[in-house]
């Protein structure tokens, strides 16, 4: 359990749950999503928080078999904020009433202050344009207040949209602060932080140390192994490893043959000679091209590449004499039980792409130093411990590397072609300014060869295309709206630089329907 201030958020499963947990971390405060079935009053003693959060949820308070808080927690003395469900569930349990009807508010709306209103504590620095932006979803509403509540502010549909209880440091809202869309959302949990005694003191330097005597103790003098991908999360968790226990970390790069230009000596040099970090360099791409000759099937490739992945992983890891843990770079969305209407709590815990079964066949104890962050909060760590901004910023790369970016049958030709495309693409998009906008950029090599016109003579070469989007977690994209000017220059420098291309086009597909990879 970590040392700092904490505060509980308790979910009833609203799909903007994790963002109550990113705005609150922005503001340097701890804080633990648990799912409301899992949380009794036990739970919350030993936790000891300093303020609690009701999430909203997609559930009626007024059906049987509901959604609860505890009940006792309403009696600790601690501060409570209950957003929308979490505001309903309040009610409910306080003594006020929630009603069902055709109150539906979706989308924008705006909050405009109640007669006498308060503007101090949780409240202040509200309304001085006259009334709030705020954005609703619900169904039901408040429609009398529990003991000792006053109304602060209403909207068309839901005549308690703030409500406070000062006295007992109780506080709801119907709308839901943690979006964008609430532009003073921030302001509102700020507040309430400040009323619940956060001092804000979850920094990146303090987790750093903390982190560090955490991996000390756990690991005492035996030694770790970790997987190095080239990736962030392995990165930085390999070098905060290295911080703490220094040559007992040895971390095993496998290289898969399917990297882009330059990318193993770059993961190399770095770690081995920048860090001092022992590190295996598994040059294995023989062996992963010749069993993936042959193979133009997605799904084939993906297992043959695991498969492949977990034999030689194991096979290296089993030369480090003594070896009793593996670091892995799991983070906390990976580990945050989602609260599941059907069935009971259900945990989505994705194992790890690349080492997947990997510590129960290797009998290894697991070390993961990123468990409790966020990915930028990853990022932030890395800027802590050094590690070069240009290779923290760097664009995410799917584990089965160029194999999916190479439709059809993976060649060697093909693969050589790619890179160089990809090398001329991203060094395009550099010089233009244009990489940080972007969430993910790469160049496919088409099953497809076209025929184009070169000075005097005839070509028959691959045609390829370009793709980048913008995205928050890879889960939707956007296409990316480079400007002719640039895809048309770009487009004359991969066809003038890299011999085998001679068609350029652009992928205009957003993602649904579309993914981000072509495989
Ligand atoms: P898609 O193509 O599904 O990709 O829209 C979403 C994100 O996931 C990456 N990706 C993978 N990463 N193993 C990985 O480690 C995979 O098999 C894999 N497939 C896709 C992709 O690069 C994008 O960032």
């Amino acid at each position: 359990m970590t040392q700092h201030q904490r505060l509980l958020i308790i979910d009833f499963g609203s799909q903007v749950t994790q963002l109550i947990a990113r705005r609150l971390r922005e503001l340097n405060v701890y804080c633990e999503i648990h799912p409301f079935q899992k949380v009794t009053e036990q739970t919350i003693r030993d936790m000891a928080p300093r303020a609690v959060i009701l999430s909203g949820g997609p559930a009626s308070v007024t059906e049987d078999g509901s959604p609860r808080a505890p009940q006792a927690l309403f009696d600790m003395g601690l501060p409570i904020f209950g957003i929308c469900y979490g505001q309903q569930v309040m009610m409910t349990q306080l003594g006020g009433r929630v009603e069902s009807g055709h109150h539906a508010e979706f989308g924008r709306a705006y909050v405009t202050p109640a007669e006498g209103h308060r503007t101090d504590g949780i409240f202040a620095g509200l309304f001085e344009t006259g009334r709030e932006e705020v954005w609703m979803s619900h169904g039901d509403r408040v429609t009398a207040l529990a003991p000792g509540f006053e109304v602060i502010g209403t909207s068309p549909n839901a005549p308690y949209a703030m409500i406070a209880d000062e006295a007992r440091r109780f506080y709801a809202v119907q709308f839901h602060p943690e979006v964008h869309h609430t532009p003073n959302g921030r302001r509102m949990l700020e507040n309430f932080l400040r009323i619940a005694g956060f001092t804000g003191d979850w920094t990146m330097a303090s987790y750093r140390d903390d982190a560090i005597a955490k991996i000390r103790a756990q690991v005492g003098d035996k030694r770790v192994i970790c997987g190095l991908s080239g990736g962030v999360d392995s990165s930085v968790a390999a070098v905060l490893i290295h911080e703490a226990i220094g040559d007992q970390l040895t971390c095993v790069f496998v290289d898969h043959g399917l990297l882009r230009q330059g990318e193993a000596e770059e993961v190399v040099t770095m770690f081995r000679d920048n860090y001092n970090i022992p590190l295996i360099h598994a040059d294995e791409s023989e062996l992963f091209l010749s069993e993936l000759d042959g193979v133009s099937d997605p799904e084939t490739k993906r297992k043959t590449i695991g498969r492949l992945f977990i034999d030689v992983f194991q096979k290296y890891a089993n030369q480090i004499d003594g070896a009793e843990f593996l670091a892995q770079g799991t983070l906390y969305p990976d580990v945050i039980e989602s609260v599941s209407f059907s069935g009971g709590p259900s945990v989505t815990i994705k194992s790890h792409h690349n080492v997947g079964g990997l510590p129960e066949k290797m009998g290894l104890k697991l070390v993961e130093p990123l468990r409790e962050l966020f990915k930028d909060e990853v990022r932030a760590l890395g800027r802590e411990l050094g590690l070069p901004d240009s290779f923290i910023g760097r664009h995410p790369f799917p584990g089965p590397g160029l194999a999916i970016r190479c439709p059809g049958e993976i060649t060697r030709e093909k693969l050589d072609i790619l890179r160089k495309a990809d090398a001329v693409y991203i060094d395009q998009i550099r010089k233009h300014g244009l990489y940080d906008d972007i969430w993910q950029a790469f160049v496919a090599i088409l099953p497809v060869k076209t025929v184009g016109v070169m000075g005097d003579g005839r070509t028959y070469d691959y045609a390829c295309a370009l793709r980048a989007v913008t995205s928050v977690d890879g889960m939707t994209a956007d296409y990316y709206p480079f400007t002719h000017e640039f895809l048309g220059e770009t487009a004359t420098r991969i066809i003038n630089e890299v011999k085998g291309i001679n068609r350029v086009t652009y992928d205009i597909t957003s993602k649904p329907p579309g993914t981000i990879e072509w495989e």
